[in-house]
């Protein structure tokens, strides 16, 4: 029976019983764009909280937030479908492509849901799990896998969460024509404009081929600092996407969501949150330059946020929030000895490294304690 996926960011109830609220810490535990929603974004939204906007249902079919986005990408309005979150387009593949019994594979460690969702609809999880010292996906060993085991769906998080490992297009390209299969991929894009790499290969093969065993899914959430609100979306070939339409339950994106959604995607607003996340990758070098000085191992990342080896994660996590400092604990990924830190301004990272630092968690002395 599958459980519910641990996640990073705010445990509200654990908060409580520190006698803790939400601004009395710092979050490096959800990966996201720490400079927060562009002003536009917030003025549309208060502009939209009017008594007809929230009486009304939302539209349906996202008619502009469509356009908006196909404008950004420079595809077809019928290759997409807006949802709530990348999160929900998770749960309405699985819905929508899954049956009982069948076999899938998913590019491990990453991103817990994507197991859930394959479960909860009854099919079976190939064991596979990237090898250890730096836990970067081997293209001849999953290509050989996926040739014997024929699994119906790979998932694919690109770039990685947690490790932050980027398979370029050349190298999926080279994946692909190894594994000689059928099966469709689902593959995560969410962190896209969080490593150095911005193309889009799952939009270059559904844009450019007419590709059919392919989903894309792609967050507005983390991009654009708006977690609490939820926005993602797919993209996939048109009948892929009438499948996952028909999955997806009637008004899952909200009104507010929609109207962040269309201001966000505007070419200059877009710009500028790309002008700052260039900003954090060039914050998380500094911070992953002095945590390495320190004396910790971090695993190879080309993401804003990084897996550093604490020795015991739980207990990590634990010493740093009694510095209000929130970091995400590895064990669930199945890494029990990595926290994630995900880089924040340059004064926040240079808090986290001076606790760590005063706290030893560095790996030998800590886990010899
Ligand atoms: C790899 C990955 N995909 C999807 C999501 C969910 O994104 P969203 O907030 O858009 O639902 C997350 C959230 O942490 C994630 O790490």
């Amino acid at each position: 029976m599958p459980t519910p996926v641990p996640h990073g960011d705010i445990d509200y109830g654990e908060l409580a019983r520190l006698g803790l609220t939400p601004h009395d810490i710092i979050d490096f535990s959800a990966n996201s764009n720490p400079f927060g929603p562009h002003p536009a974004v917030l003025a549309a939204i208060r502009a939209a909280v009017t008594a007809p906007v929230l009486r009304h249902y939302p539209d349906r079919d996202c008619l502009a937030l469509r356009q908006a986005i196909a404008a950004a990408e420079a595809i077809d309005p019928a290759l997409i479908l807006p949802t709530n979150g990348a999160n929900e387009l998770i749960q309405l593949v699985a819905l929508a492509f899954i049956k009982p019994g069948s076999r899938h594979l998913i590019l491990s460690p990453t991103f817990g849901e994507y197991a859930r969702a394959v479960q909860v609809m009854g099919g079976q999880v190939l064991p596979y799990f990237a090898s250890p010292p730096d836990y970067q996906h081997d293209v001849e060993q999953i290509a050989a896998l996926i040739r014997r085991y024929r699994p119906e769906t790979i998932w694919l998080c690109n770039p990685n969460n947690p490790t932050g490992q980027y398979l370029s297009l050349a190298t999926l390209n080279e994946l692909r024509a190894l594994a000689q299969t059928e099966a469709l991929w689902v593959v995560d894009e969410s962190y896209q404009y969080f490593s150095a790499f911005e193309e889009s290969l799952g939009r270059h093969w559904v844009a450019t081929g007419g590709e059919t065993n392919l989903v894309v899914l792609r967050s507005l959430t983390k991009e654009h600092g708006l977690a609490g609100l939820r926005l993602g979306f797919a993209i996939a070939a048109p009948e892929r996407i009438e499948r996952l339409r028909v999955a997806q339950p009637a008004w899952s994106v909200n009104s507010l969501a929609q109207v962040a959604g269309v201001t966000a995607l505007q070419p200059a607003v877009r710009a500028e949150q790309r002008r700052n996340i260039t900003q954090l990758l060039a914050h998380a070098a500094d911070l992953w330059r002095d945590l390495a000085d320190a004396g910790f191992k971090l695993l190879p990342t080309t993401t804003s946020y990084a897996l550093i080896q604490t020795g015991q994660a739980a207990l990590t996590r634990q010493k740093l929030l009694q510095h209000r400092l929130l970091v995400r604990d590895g064990t669930s990924f199945g890494l029990p000895e990595y926290v994630r830190i995900a880089a924040q301004r340059p004064e926040q990272n240079r808090r986290l490294v001076a606790a760590m630092k005063e706290m030893e968690v560095g790996s030998k002395k800590w886990s010899n304690s």
